[in-house]
């Protein structure tokens, strides 16, 4: 059977993205620091929907990560590595100035350098498959810059470049590169973030469940679809940001984030 390898499964999207996989049919191969979280889920994964899952729970920014993640994924697979979800990543709300370099470095090596070397190295793997897929999460950030969030947008805008850039490399094999672009979506990644109480409660009033973001990002995916934006208003202020002047994005984008700092 074919195996899916996720990253950041161990809640949010990814782990929403992997439920919906096994559901489709795919054996699992779940990646995050939380192991409690990722045997519950494997064990869900196998009595719900009759599908293995392997864990590993490892730093997927320390050195090394991408290696021991690719050797692992490709050994368990045993040469059936059909999808890969590059989804763990995190931001990080605050003047660039004021927070703190080394945590803006680990996170640039999560949200950029993992997925590069995690798609670098797997993708033997999924060329040997009749039918592959690489599934990048980034953000509806990635349109523009945004004030309070610069490199975080920034580090998603790098993805979903990469993301295109790749897949029309791949446009004549057998896999399909396809980049997600949520807006807000409830999960813990508003708290990892730093997000203050009042930001949190306006996003929360257009902030999409993760099981409907992963329903929109799975099929867009199996679809082979380049871009895929979940929800109405998010498409809608995707779409502005490519004829409005910049300059009126990122302040409209600052009245948002910045205003609560
Ligand atoms: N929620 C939103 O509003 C939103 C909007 C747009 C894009 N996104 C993107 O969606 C993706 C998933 O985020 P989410 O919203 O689902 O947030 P989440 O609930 O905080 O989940 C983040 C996942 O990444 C994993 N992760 C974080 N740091 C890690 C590390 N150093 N090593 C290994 N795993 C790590 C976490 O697992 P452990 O803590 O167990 O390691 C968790 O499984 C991210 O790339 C995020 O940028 C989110």
């Amino acid at each position: 059977m074919a195996y899916a390898l996720v990253t950041g499964a161990s809640r949010g999207i990814g782990r929403a993205i992997a439920l919906l996989l096994a559901q489709r049919g795919y054996d699992l191969l779940l990646v995050a620091r939380s192991e409690d979280q990722l045997r519950a889920l494997a064990q869900e994964i196998a009595q719900h929907h009759q599908r293995q899952a392997h864990v590993l729970a490892l730093d997927l920014a320390a050195p090394g990560a991408a290696e021991t993640v690719a050797e692992w994924g490709v050994q368990q697979a045993s040469g059936q590595l059909a999808v890969l979800v590059n989804n763990a990543g995190y931001g990080l709300w605050g003047r660039f100035e004021s927070l703190r370099l080394a945590e803006q470095q680990n996170m640039l090596q999560l949200n950029m350098a993992l997925p590069v070397a995690l798609t670098h190295l797997l993708l033997p793997a999924l060329h040997q498959v009749p039918r592959a897929y690489v599934l990048n999460v980034a953000s509806t950030a990635a349109y523009q810059a945004v004030p309070s969030l610069a490199l975080y947008a920034a580090s998603k805008a790098f993805l979903l470049s990469f993301s295109r850039g790749l897949r029309y490399e791949l446009k004549h094999s057998n896999v399909s590169v396809t980049c997600l672009c949520p807006g807000a979506t409830t999960t813990s990644f508003a708290d990892r973030a730093g997000m203050g109480a009042e930001l949190q409660a306006t996003a929360n009033k257009v902030s999409m469940s993760a099981e409907a973001v992963a329903d929109v990002a799975v099929a867009g995916m199996l679809a082979g679809e380049a871009e895929v934006v979940p929800g109405v208003l998010n498409k809608v202020s995707a779409g502005l940001t490519s004829f409005v002047p910049k300059g009126i994005v990122e302040k409209i984008a600052a009245g948002i984030y910045e205003k609560y700092l």
